[in-house]
């Protein structure tokens, strides 16, 4: 079985690479699941019920999210009906959404969580102990077990794939936009990346104008961030290959489509 996971879709950009090319993308992979993180869908902030029913029927079958979850005020009229979002699950306990999504396929089922980090991060529930408790959860049902680890610091991601590896399928780091070489498999068979990148504009900083950006380091004024809606875009992604019996990953290889790394189909 394959997962194929789009890092975090920012902005117009990013949706027109998603339309773009994830038709294209699981011609060429096959995936049997699509799960794209969503969270700076909407002008790089949030997302919108339109933007997410988009992603579905661009052919992914769920959306994880993370710190900008609440952004866009929209997302309160729908998180609760929208069946296949996933907002990081350390939230406070009454928040609306879910922090665990499964898609029945066949026979066989996935587990997608989504946890959020606490380093140089909002002081949210503890990410570990709330991903044991669901992991304990999900382990009643399938083995196949995806997280989606919003953080920051490589630290804090890297401990996670570490406590994590061997009871879950992989974990996938999301929310710093670069994309990290340190794809693997770890010894006891969870895919391990520290972040999968961004899809969105590519001559930005981190998916944002770059002119604003510079201006906040060279003056320390405060500045409005705007997602560049021309110029030249990427998408990051990555597929992971594992075995649906024991749910263990065999394969994570990074994806990369750029005017430097074209997409040959
Ligand atoms: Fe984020």
């Amino acid at each position: 079985m394959n997962i194929l996971f789009i890092g975090d879709v920012v902005g117009s950009p990013g949706r027109d690479m998603v339309h773009e090319y994830l038709p294209k993308l699981k011609e060429k992979y096959r995936p049997h699941i699509t799960i794209i993180n969503g969270e700076n869908a909407a002008g790089g902030k949030g997302i919108t019920e339109k933007i997410y029913r988009g992603f579905l029927e661009a052919g992914a079958q769920a959306v994880t999210l993370g710190n900008h979850t609440w952004d866009n005020r929209e997302i309160f009229e729908f998180i609760d009906k929208a069946k296949y979002m996933v907002r990081p699950a350390n939230f406070p306990k009454d928040n609306p959404g879910k922090g665990i999504v499964y898609l029945k396929m066949n026979q066989d089922e996935v587990a997608i969580i989504s946890v959020q980090g606490r380093t140089f991060m909002q002081p949210n529930d503890c990410p570990f102990t709330v991903v044991d408790e669901l992991i304990n959860e999900a382990k009643e049902r399938t083995p196949i077990i995806f997280v989606d680890f919003h953080a920051e610091a490589t630290s804090e991601k890297q401990a996670m794939g570490w406590y994590l590896d061997g009871r879950v399928t992989a974990v996938v780091g999301t929310h710093t936009h670069v994309q990290t070489a340190d794809n693997r498999i770890l010894p006891s068979g969870t895919a391990y990346i520290s972040d999968v990148g961004m899809t969105g504009p590519y001559d930005g900083i981190l998916g944002v104008e770059k002119e604003a950006v510079l201006k906040r380091f060279l003056t320390n004024l405060p500045v409005r961030f705007e997602v560049p809606t021309t110029g030249r875009s990427q998408l990051n992604g990555v597929l992971i290959e594992l075995d649906k019996n024991s749910g263990r990953a065999k394969k994570i290889d990074r994806i990369i489509i750029n005017e430097d790394h074209p997409f040959y189909s």
